[in-house]
């Protein structure tokens, strides 16, 4: 380890803003967070930092389904991060936009930079246009027949039946997936970021193979070989040839959502252009936060820049990402660690209607603790670039054997004396003690940093659940609960727990960049300040006082585990959903109320799932004299599109901030404007002549978003 704080700039790979995270964005954050918090311990200055991957045509067409502006449509998907990162203790320390303004002018300015360098060229290309829909198709868009084995409905580069690899032009029968109409064959012109340029090669070639500055590789041996074998021109085993690095289309027609190509009106960046400059712009906005310089920081030669990503996007990380940065003139990155990905349950891929699927929000919804999964997680992630599962009888093994019953075991044997008995003063007789283990266990710190530090986060965690077993073999053989029947036993009863009580403390921070929150509740009931790596070797003092022992951590329940696995109910909604819900519903003559529905069973009431809403936003429907339309969150970590006929009694801007109820489970309904999303519940009169209002339902305080109405 260097004496010197390194300088870090790491961050994760930004995540698509169309819907909320999946369990794999949480691994990445986790397996990062780990490592940033680890660096913190040691004294590192470590500057983390995410954002949220706005552009491209799949965000554009998703927010014209749901009826909003790509900006609007981004935003709601921005405010549902934040439950999640807070829930599983993920800390970065700025969250931006790759549609910020400081992306649009640094994405801008590489390119032109690039182009100064002479390294983009424009071509001619012909691809297929939708001439319903006025837009160039991307390859997803296009579906037809594979031209190999036939199957309908296949995508434009891949068919799922047989496997084979096609071009769009290649597909039977072509249709816009977007509109079903024929796509044409238009021509236009695109730009390419020279890729196959020899300087581009040289470079490349450089910096794959090359070390960083700390003479430890950029790539990991794996990746690296890899990537290798998309430099070569050879013929393959299966009669393909590989012609070696190919120029990079960077340019994308209108309409597409993303950043406008400075000289190029008309022409946008194509998303994955302007994605990886989305780091250094979150970067700048927190240093323009805190009036920091930039362009100082990150040219600076100590500075570590460190992306972890996943296996899939290794291309944009080594080859696109750091020749960009390079002919821009910029520093490129030091490091791109790239994780496999999450199976769940051997190896199942995840899918939601099998039960497999493991929701990150469902999870802390249950209860479970955040700091099981990240334990868990970490014990099964390496260095390397493979794939791990999620199985659920080890991670009810893992958590609860060696978490609780092997950690946490050590504090609750020994903790509680301490206060009881001795005041909450613990001893430092046992320093004289020779045949003390605490020598053994601050051994090991230099093991279990290089592990953490190589992301070798199992090796550490096993490292240290040895330690546990040391120790708690001390306390089955030393048996603090017979020396207290005692008061003999007094002095060495204080010796035994004040020892242990030592251990806990060094076990703590070798736990604390895993369970950070576990370590913040240790520290307290130590009553020390928070624990930093260097106090592996700095004991507490004798005669320090610690407070009361509250147990840390439960164990997991099965049951959990069943709920969390559970298969999701597909809901057969046959409610109604009137557009308008104070029309077309039979009165009683002579009552001024409505006449009561049928009776229904209590089980048929629970099908109808009651949400409290809250209304992050409102606005007019053009077009409609009745409707509104809501944007609404029920706690899933994405919002809903409903419209509802109460623009008679509403101002958009008074409904913008307040809660309601909804039925959540109503199924989706394509309505003239758009698709709703399920229906808020008001209540209105029988007689809407004599009593037109429209009242909408609103929680007493304290309720929130995505609690059940029962
Ligand atoms: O694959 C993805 O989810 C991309 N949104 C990752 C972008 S990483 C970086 F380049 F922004
Ligand atoms: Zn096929």
């Amino acid at each position: 380890m260097t004496t010197t704080p390194r300088k870090l700039f790491v961050t994760t790979a930004l995540p698509y803003a169309n819907g909320a995270f999946h369990i794999g964005h949480i691994m990445e954050y986790i397996q990062a967070d780990i490592w940033v918090r680890f660096q913190r311990m040691q004294g590192n200055d470590v500057n983390f930092v995410g954002a949220d991957d706005a552009h491209g045509a799949p965000i554009m067409i998703a927010a014209e389904k749901a009826g909003l502006s790509p900006q609007q449509f981004v935003a709601n998907i921005a405010a549902g991060r934040k439950q999640y990162l807070d829930g599983f203790h993920i800390v970065f320390d700025n969250w931006h936009s790759t549609d910020a303004p400081e992306n649009h002018e640094m994405a801008q300015q590489i390119y032109l930079d690039l182009k100064k360098a002479g390294l983009i060229k424009a071509r001619t290309i012909e691809q297929f246009f939708d001439p319903e829909k006025n837009m160039f198709l991307p390859d997803r868009y296009i579906k037809g027949q594979c031209p190999k084995c036939g199957a309908q409905d296949q995508y434009g580069d891949n068919c799922e039946v047989c496997s084979a690899v096609y071009a769009p032009t290649d597909l039977v029968n072509p249709y816009s997936a977007l509109t079903g109409a024929t796509p044409v064959l238009k021509n236009s012109e695109h730009l390419f970021f020279a890729l196959s340029d020899p300087r581009s090669v040289t470079f490349l070639e450089e910096w794959i193979g090359g070390n960083d500055v700390d003479g430890k590789p950029h790539l990991q041996p794996e990746v690296a070989n890899k990537v290798k074998e998309w430099f070569s021109v050879r013929d393959n085993p299966d009669g393909t040839k590989s012609e070696g690095l190919s120029d990079w289309d960077i340019s994308r027609d209108a309409p597409y959502f993303g950043i406008e190509i400075p000289d190029m009106p008309g022409k946008y960046f194509y998303v994955w252009l302007d994605a990886p400059v989305g780091y250094l712009a979150s970067l700048k906005n927190l240093l323009d936060k805190r009036g920091e310089n930039f362009d100082a920081y990150i040219a600076d030669d100590k500075l570590e820049q460190i992306h972890f990503i996943g296996k899939d996007i290794v291309n944009f990380h080594t080859l696109f990402w750091p020749a960009m940065l390079h002919f821009s003139g910029r520093k490129t990155p030091n490091k791109v660690f790239v994780h496999g990905f999450l199976t769940v349950n051997n190896g199942e891929k995840m899918s939601k209607s099998r039960g497999t699927g493991l929701d990150p929000l469902k999870y802390l919804k249950l209860g479970m603790n955040p700091e099981w999964l990240r334990y868990y997680l970490a014990n099964k992630l390496n260095a390397r670039n493979e794939d791990i599962d999620f199985n659920r009888e080890d991670f009810l093994a893992r958590v609860n054997s060696d978490l609780i019953g092997k950690y946490v075991n050590i504090a609750s044997r020994a903790a509680g004396f301490i206060t009881k008995r001795f005041d909450g003063r613990v001893t430092t007789a046992w320093a004289t003690d020779s045949d003390s283990f605490l020598s053994g266990l601050r051994a090991v710190a230099p093991e279990i940093q290089s592990f953490y530090d190589q992301r070798e986060y199992g090796k550490a965690l096993r490292a240290i659940m040895e330690q546990a077993d040391i120790i708690n073999a001390y306390v089955d053989a030393n048996k603090p609960w017979e020396l207290a029947k005692d008061a003999a036993n007094d002095a060495r009863l204080q010796e035994v727990c004040s020892r242990l009580l030592e251990a806990f403390r060094i076990l703590t921070i070798y736990l604390k960049p895993v369970l950070p929150h576990v370590a913040q509740q240790v520290e307290a009931q130590l009553n020390i300040a928070p624990l930093q790596w260097a106090d592996v070797t700095r004991p507490l003092p004798d005669q320090h006082q610690v407070n009361a022992y509250a147990h840390l951590m439960q164990r997991v329940d099965p049951k959990m585990l069943e709920s969390l696995f559970e298969m999701v109910p597909t809901v057969d909604a046959t409610v109604s959903a009137p557009t308008n819900p104070s029309s077309g519903e039979t009165s009683v003559e002579d009552s001024n109320i409505e006449a009561l529905a049928p009776e229904i069973k209590i089980d048929d009431f629970a099908r109808i799932d009651l949400r409290i809403a809250k209304i992050v936003n409102c606005e007019h429907v053009e077009g409609s004299d009745k409707l509104l339309r809501l944007t609404l969150d029920v706690g899933e970590g994405r919002t809903r599109n409903v419209f509802s006929g109460i623009k008679s009694a509403y101002k958009p801007e008074d409904l913008i901030g307040k809660l309601t109820v909804m039925v959540a489970n109503l199924a989706p309904r394509k309505m003239k404007f758009g698709m709703s999303e399920g229906m808020v519940l008001a209540a209105s009169a029988a007689d809407e002549k004599a009593n037109p209002g429209i009242y909408i339902l609103n929680p007493w305080p304290g309720a929130e978003p995505g609690m059940r109405v029962r």
